[in-house]
Order: structure tokens, then sequence, then C-alpha cells
């Protein structure tokens, strides 16, 4: 079996769960599902990032340990998982003894390999940010972009890491490794950031500015900068588990691509003697009704009160069907309704409807045999097998929306099929060619239906569950085989109506 590790960017304990950090476990958990399926072992690692000023901000501002503050939060980012049906094997929480244990390990190698010095530090610096500011960072005007909020000069001394000693190595690698940067457009930008000299990386902050940390190993008076503290995670995470690493994919946006993921970590790795990350799969942002994000100004959706209300299938298909990889996208309640009605309602729910109905009503609920093909028959066979295969090929290279329209094509075609052959007309006649029509009609749409939602499974593990459970389908055996076309249902019993998709209740 292969193995195959995959991990989302760990979320910061500082606030609840958002849509971005939904989407990206939900995407994360779409890929790591197919790979299942398609016969991997797979390790999927999410967890929270806990260390770093901000937090420690936000516990002092709400009177609380820091350590109380990322315990609550931690449970509502588990519940987030839980609520959304993302099967990660493991959470990861950077104040945990397994991952802080790593994080000593390596720095006190790095230290003792001579990566890492200690020196005077004078310059701009940005709490929100937690980063020194460079003059490249200033507006045209010298002022500082809003983003870094409050910004003062000052001096420290701290711990380095030589960043720049590896730059050469890191602009070969890159430009040798072509699917290292996932989408390849990105790539770009990594390489633009790094045409100018790469400055080293602090990596520590005196006690006396930031608790909050991981103290150095050999220099208690400092803590880990945060950055350095949580791309370890994903090593850590696998520590216990040989095989695993490299991981084979980070998940993460488009915010923390550069530097941190593909400057600082491939570097960080390079310097501890460990192999880079096979690649980074980078998406876009989302924004709601066409603005980014925000509480404050109400421009937010609760990712778990919003399943509950439509449903996880639901939510899951809309986030994995409107976003291309790669591209940013927009999320408004209309155009989640929209598709909601016309392709989970109309098309997928109206057709396990009539199965099952017509089933009942007309054979004594049992699916059955399929007799012998006519012409509709084949081509919708055929279709389904050129369906099948573009979809994996699709998923493969991480097109999951068109992967799903070209599965809710099959799955319209399908409800044609049903239309031609107008089983409700055949039922009504007294010749026998008639009835065989039938039984073909009806074995023919639920084997059909069988496998359009055999296809969902990665996306809407739940529906495709329920739907092969009234078919009386068996989901024992390679996926792989599962999705060959064949008379499997013939005898199956099948369940009685079910709504899947309820017309949703829109205040
Ligand atoms: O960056 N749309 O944490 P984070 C899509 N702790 N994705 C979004 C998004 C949006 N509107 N907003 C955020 C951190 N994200 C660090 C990561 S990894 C070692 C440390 C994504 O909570 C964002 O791009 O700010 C990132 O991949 C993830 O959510 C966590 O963001
Ligand atoms: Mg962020």
């Amino acid at each position: 079996m292969k193995k195959f590790f995959i991990t989302t960017a760990i979320d910061y304990a500082n606030g609840s769960p958002h849509l971005g950090h939904a989407y990206e476990k939900v995407l994360t958990d779409v890929i790591a599902r197919f790979r299942r399926l398609m016969g991997d072992e797979v390790f999927f690692l999410t967890g929270l990032d806990e260390h770093g000023q901000k937090v420690q901000q936000s516990a002092r501002a709400r009177g609380i340990a820091p350590q109380t503050f990322v315990d609550e939060l931690a449970v509502e980012f588990q519940e987030l998982c839980r609520r959304l049906d993302i099967s990660n094997d493991d959470f990861i929480r950077t104040t945990q003894e397994r991952h802080k244990a790593v994080v000593r390990r390596i720095l006190q190698e790095l230290y003792d390999k001579g990566g890492i010095y200690k020196a005077d530090y004078k310059g701009f610096y940005s709490t929100r940010q937690e980063q020194f500011l460079q003059e490249k960072d200033r507006n045209e005007d010298g002022s500082w972009p809003e983003i870094f909020g409050e910004v003062t000069e000052i001096t420290e001394t701290n711990y380095f890491f030589k960043l720049q000693k590896y730059q050469q190595w890191l602009i070969d690698y890159i430009r040798s490794h072509d699917d290292f940067i996932i989408p390849r457009f990105r790539q770009k930008q990594v390489l633009e950031f790094l045409s100018e000299p790469l400055n080293d990386l602090c990596i520590s902050r005196p006690r006396e500015r930031l608790e909050w940390g991981i103290p150095l190993p050999f220099d208690e008076a400092f803590v880990t900068y945060v950055w350095f503290d949580a791309l370890l995670n994903y090593y850590s995470g696998v520590a216990d588990k040989p095989g695993f690493w490299p991981a084979d994919f980070h998940v993460i946006g488009k915010d923390i691509l550069v530097p941190p993921h593909a400057v600082y970590w491939p570097i960080m790795l390079k310097a501890a003697g460990l192999e880079p990350p096979k690649a980074l799969l980078v998406h876009g942002w989302w924004s709601i009704n066409g603005a980014k994000m925000s509480k404050s100004t109400g421009n937010f959706i609760e990712p778990v009160a919003f399943a509950e209300q439509y449903g996880v299938d639901a939510l899951r298909y809309f986030l994995i069907r409107e976003m291309s990889i790669g591209q940013d996208s927009d999320f408004s309640l209309q155009q989640f309704l929209n598709r909601y009605n016309a392709e989970l309602a109309n098309d997928l729910g109206n057709l396990v409807n009539r199965t099952l109905n017509m089933t009942n009503r007309y054979c004594g609920a049992v699916v059955p045999a399929a007799g012998s093909a006519g012409e509709p028959e084949s081509e919708l066979k055929a279709l389904w097998e050129k369906t099948r295969d573009e979809v994996i090929a699709l998923n493969e290279e991480f097109q999951f929306h068109t992967g799903l329209e070209r599965a809710f094509g099959f799955i319209r075609a399908i409800n044609r099929y049903a239309e031609q052959r107008a089983p409700w007309k055949l039922a009504k006649s007294e010749d026998p060619a008639d009835r065989a029509t039938l039984e073909t009609t009806l074995a023919t749409m639920a084997e059909a239906l069988r496998l359009a939602v055999a296809l969902l499974e990665p996306v809407m593990p739940r529906a495709a569950g329920r739907v092969a459970e009234l078919l009386g389908a068996s989901r024992d055996g390679a996926w792989r085989e599962r999705l060959a076309w064949g008379d499997s249902l013939a005898g199956a019993k099948v369940g009685k109506t079910a709504i899947l998709f309820p017309r949703p209740n829109v205040a």
C-alpha cells in the first residue's frame, strides 16, 4: 500500500473557526478520502497553532491564562472537524509535549551544527504580524501598510537561523521540481521573492516580550518564533509514524505560501538534513457577498451553524463545486441556494425519489434484473464509463469542481433517460414486452444512481452512504471495482422514499 501523508495548515488559536478554515479542511478531506478510496494508506493531519504574541494578547484581553484560552479553542476546532465529517487521523496542538520535544530537538541539532547564531538586531517591528519589517515593506509615502498595525523601532539580541546560505539551493530546487508548488502559476511569486537576497530569519523572542512559546533549548531566556514552531507540526505529527515523511501535500491558503511555506520550511528541513515535502497545494480565498469576511461587519459565516441549518453535505458540496483550486471565490447565500435547489434537491434528490418510488410501486421494492439492454441503456452505460474515467483523472489533478460538474452531468443524463423510457407509462401496459422494458429501465436507473453516488463519496460521504443503503447496495470491496457497471443490485431490497435535501427554510 502506498503511504500518503497530507496536512492542512494549523489554524491560529486566536478566534472561532470561520469559513476559510472550514474550506481548507473540507478540501483536504476530499483529497484524503479520494486517496483512501484509490487504495492508499492515508495519514491526514490537522491541528492548531497555539503559541505566539497574538494568542498571548487575546488571552490577556479575556483575563485568562493562555493555556486555558487555547484549550477552549481546541475544543471548538475539533468540534468543527467532527461536525463537517472531516476524516483527520490526528489533531496536533503545538502546546502538546510530543510537538515541543521535536521542536527543541531540531533547534538543538541546528544550533550544534552552526545553523543558528546570536546577534543584535535593530529594526521596525510589527506587533500585529509578529515580525520585523524591512524598508521594502513601506508604502510609497514612507508610512507602514495598515496590515502591520502599530510599528515601533526596537533593538534586540536574538537568535538567527541561516536562511541565506540555502537561497541558491532553494531556487535550484524549485526550478527543478515543477510540481513542488501547485497550481504552477504561484511558482513565479516564490521565485520573485527569491530574486532578492534573503535575510537570515530571526527565530527567537526575548521572554520579557513574549512568554507564550517554546523556550530555546540552548538559551531559556528566549522562546521560539511562532512560525518556526508551527511549521514543525507537520514533522512532529508523524515523528512516531515511520514511512510518512516527507509529506505528499501541505494544503495551505495563498497568504502563507511566501515566505513561510515556500521559503522557511524547505530551508529548515534542508538544514536539519530532512527531505522537503513533495508539494504545496495552494488554495485561494473566500470572500462573502463580495467582501472580505469579518466578524465585526457581520460578513461572517459560522460553518458549524451553517452546516446544521442546510446540511453538512450541502455545505461540502458547495465549497468544492464553487471554488476552482488556486482561484478566489465568493460565498453568497443566494448562490448556495441556487445550487442547492437545482443540483442537490432537483437533479439528485428527485432522481433518488423517483427511483425508489417506482421500484416500490411497480416491483415490490426489489430491484429487477436488467434484462436485455437497448440503445438508451447502452448510451447511458457508455456515458458512465466516460464520466467515471474523467472524474478520476480530474480528481488526480485536484480539479474537483469540474469533477462534480461532470458527475452531475451524468446524474442529469439518468433523469433524461428516465423521461425517455417513461416507466410510469410502461407500468400501465398489459404487454409483456413493456413489462420487460419497465424492469430494464428501473434496474438501469438503480444501477446508474448507485454508480453516480459512489463517485460522490469523497465530497458527500453522508448522502452517498445513505443512498447506497436505500438501494441495498454493498460498499464492500475496492472502490474502483464498485465503479464498474453491472447488475449487482438485481434482487436488492430498496428502502422507502427519503428526502435527502429538503427545501431549505430560509428566513
Ligand atoms: O495562517 N478563505 O493560521 P490562520 C480561504 N497559523 N482560506 C482562508 C481564509 C479565507 N477567507 N482565511 C484564512 C495561519 N484561510 C497559521 C498557519 S501553518 C504551519 C500555520 C486559510 O488561522 C489560510 O490561508 O490565519 C490558512 O491556510 C488557514 O486558513 C489558517 O489560517
Ligand atoms: Mg491568517
